[in-house]
């Protein structure tokens, strides 16, 4: 759940559209159908270090919408300044979806467990973790959180092949979001709880929230999620 993200500077509240730019993700936009028929395009993008402003965008709602869900703090991630969020995409692989060019979903895998098992307190084998997973609340239940999921999947699968399972921290009263990846596959990995106390100095001002590991195999499948279809 660790978000590493120091105090910093003033940055604005405002959310900007997304800027179309040479360096985005190599890869085609995903889009697909929803079931009641509608066409509803997406793309997911992953963030190179010019995005910075988009994610900080995407933070900032997302912190500001579901606060008790998330690590982080909407204050200290409001101050960053452009160095730091440059900081946050070198030590993490970002997915955003964007529709009609706005973010309304984001997702962080970090792989510091995959080089460094011993990072992680619960599972003693390489795997990646799942941070920071959230969607825009009026896009909710479409199924968007299983596309993260499986785009980072994917992006494990495919850069560490030894790697057999993706894992991510939930709070213990985030029973909504437990429910999802529950739906998703992943299992409670251990019954105990341990406290997160946060990163920034006003997040540890916070009364400690308790947080549980949740696991999901690589070679399973997302129930009932289609696999990412890369192609235009
Ligand atoms: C958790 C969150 C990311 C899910 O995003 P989403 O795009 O709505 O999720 P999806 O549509 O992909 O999947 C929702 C699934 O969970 C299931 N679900 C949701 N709430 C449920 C509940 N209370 N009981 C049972 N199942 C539930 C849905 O049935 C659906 O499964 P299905 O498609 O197999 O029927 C979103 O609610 C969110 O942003 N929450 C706030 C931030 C947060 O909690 N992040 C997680 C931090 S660990």
């Amino acid at each position: 759940m660790c978000m590493d993200e120091s105090d910093g500077g003033a940055v604005g509240l405002g959310v900007v559209p997304a800027r179309s730019s040479a360096r985005q993700q190599a890869r085609p936009p995903l889009n697909f159908r929803q079931s009641d028929g509608d066409l509803t395009t997406w793309s997911v993008r992953i963030l190179k270090k010019d995005d910075w402003a988009l994610l900080r965008d995407v933070r900032i709602r997302a912190l500001d919408t579901s606060s008790d869900s998330l690590a982080g703090d909407l204050a200290t991630v409001s101050r960053l300044k452009e160095d730091q969020w440059r900081d946050q995409i070198r030590r993490r692989e970002w997915f955003v979806v964007l529709s009609a060019g706005q973010p309304i979903a984001v997702a962080a895998l970090n792989k510091s467990a995959l080089t460094d098992p011993g990072e992680c307190s619960v599972i003693n084998e390489p795997h990646a973790h799942i941070e920071s997973i959230w969607v825009e609340p009026k896009f909710r239940n479409k199924r968007i959180a299983h596309t993260l999921v499986t785009a980072a999947k994917e992006e494990v699968r495919r850069d560490f092949k030894k790697c057999s399972l993706i894992g991510l921290w939930v709070f213990e009263n985030n029973k909504r979001g437990a429910d999802t990846f529950r739906s998703m596959g992943f299992e409670r990995s251990a019954p105990h709880c341990q406290e997160y106390r946060g990163e920034s100095r006003r997040e540890r001002r916070r009364p400690p929230r308790l947080e549980y590991h949740m696991h999901l195999p690589l070679e399973g499948t997302i129930g009932g999620a289609s696999r990412i279809n890369w192609d235009s």
